[in-house]
């Protein structure tokens, strides 16, 4: 079946067929592999992108249903060439990975937050990016992370 959606800021029409899943579709199809797949059952937010600006898990969203919609993977952040998005280098200037397969999700998760309350508490901050799981870091590097992006982008406001 044929889909058009905007895709990081461009219209894109893809074929597909009904069955493939989101993840499959931004993976296999647009080369987007940072989009993770791990638990392929909606637990561990490796896979999370924003649909229309919410987290959403897309191992478990079909293709068909972005149609019409507005899907951010992490490749489509970077504000311009060489300048990451605040969180980004928040996660950088904090060592908040060492892996990096949930980083994707986990900086996307974090942006659907920020961008609704750039003033999100800690304890906001820690239910919020509860779906996303991390196996190597540690969560307060993580934590530091939103902190330090949540204050540039309330200095930007
Ligand atoms: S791979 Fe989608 S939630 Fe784990
Ligand atoms: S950095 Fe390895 S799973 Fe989070």
């Amino acid at each position: 079946m044929k889909i058009c959606f905007e895709l990081n800021g461009k219209q894109v029409t893809l074929e597909i067929e009904q069955r493939e899943t989101l993840a499959e579709v931004l993976r296999g199809r647009c080369r987007l592999t940072g989009v993770k797949i791990s638990c392929e059952a909606q637990v561990c937010g490796s896979c999370t992108v924003l649909v229309n600006g919410l987290p959403v898990s897309a191992c478990t969203l079909l293709g068909y249903e972005v149609r019409g919609k507005r899907v951010t993977t992490i490749e489509g952040l970077a504000r311009e060439a060489g300048r990451l998005h605040p969180i980004q280098q928040a996660f950088l200037d904090n060592f908040s990975f060492q892996c990096g397969f949930c980083t994707p999700g986990m900086i996307l998760t974090a942006k659907a937050l920020l961008d609704e309350n750039s003033a999100a508490t800690d304890e906001e901050i820690i239910a919020h990016m509860s779906g996303n799981l991390c196996r190597c870091t540690g969560y307060l590097p993580i934590l530091k992370a939103i902190r330090q992006a949540a204050a540039v982008l309330r200095g930007q406001k």
